[in-house]
């Protein structure tokens, strides 16, 4: 069971350059091309927000018609960059967002229950879940208690000593990690939002944020780091669950690096010495 991760396109329309620089529309039909003609096709694909960059309208119909492109079914929350009537919009055709409220839901793919949370309050940075939707949470939790369940939120539950980053991530983490304390399913938590790949955890789950599909944020633990953005190598996440193993996260680069080769062409003695072990 495969299931990827693309996080923070921050979308503009094709030939419009964010910042007047990162190709946003090329990376993310990069992966998505990169997605289909793999040999490890996922099952299902969850976008953790910041679909687009600054919520116009041509953005998100560049969302559709990319998204839509995926072979695998697509399940997709916003993020603060986006705008929930013109996200739901764009997301019609994921069949999963509910006509009004919060762009949440719950669906199965395969064994595994996903759960994608709207952490979006329109025009503020910060995330927010909401009592209401938490108690909605708790709710789908408590009535599939024997499915492993992924939960995506943009926003990410824990500070990651990025301080610029951490001034605006989910400001109620402690009342979601009341919730998803008390149902031992939930195995791991994906977000988005800081751009790079970091893991962590609330109470006894593992978080995982998902590195930028796009452009990344500045590696910068200084407490008065300036925001900062770089074009470090472009990634998305696969999350592997089996029941054997539970959930397993890898991350997929997918520029172009050369090809593969194996390991006993630059070292000889992998792979020859069962070989001479043999004739000895
Ligand atoms: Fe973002």
């Amino acid at each position: 069971m495969l299931i990827a991760q693309i996080t923070d396109p921050h979308l503009r329309a094709e030939g419009t350059r964010l910042f007047g620089v990162v190709d946003t529309y090329g990376a993310l039909k990069r992966a998505i091309d990169h997605l289909n003609a793999s040999d490890m096709i996922p099952d299902a694909v969850i976008v953790s927000g910041d679909l687009v960059h600054d919520g116009e309208a041509e953005d998100y119909a560049a969302l559709t018609g990319l998204l839509q492109q995926l072979s695998a079914p697509v399940f997709a929350v916003p993020g603060n960059h986006d705008r929930r009537e013109f996200t739901r919009k764009a997301l019609a055709f994921t069949g999963v967002v509910p006509d009004a409220g919060p762009i949440r839901f719950a669906a199965d793919a395969g064994p595994v229950r996903l759960i994608g949370l709207d952490s979006l309050i329109e025009n503020q940075p910060h995330g927010h879940l909401g009592g209401e939707q938490l108690a909605w949470l708790d709710d789908q939790l408590a009535a599939n208690p024997d499915s492993p369940t992924l939960v995506f939120v943009h926003h990410p539950p824990f500070a990651t000593g990025i301080g610029f980053m951490d001034a605006i991530r989910l400001d109620d983490s402690d009342a979601l990690a009341a919730i998803i304390g008390k149902h031992g399913h939930v195995g791991l938590i994906a977000c988005g939002h800081v751009h790079r790949m970091i893991v962590s955890r609330l109470g006894a789950v593992p978080v995982v944020i998902g590195p930028g599909v796009a452009h990344h944020v500045v590696f910068d633990l200084a407490a008065d780091a300036p925001s900062r953005w770089i074009l470090e190598p472009p990634a998305y996440l696969l999350h592997r669950w089996s029941a054997e193993t539970g959930f397993v996260t890898h991350q997929v680069f997918f520029g172009d690096y050369g090809a593969a080769a194996p390991f006993s062409k630059h070292h000889p003695r992998i792979g020859t010495q069962r070989q001479s072990t043999n004739s000895s």
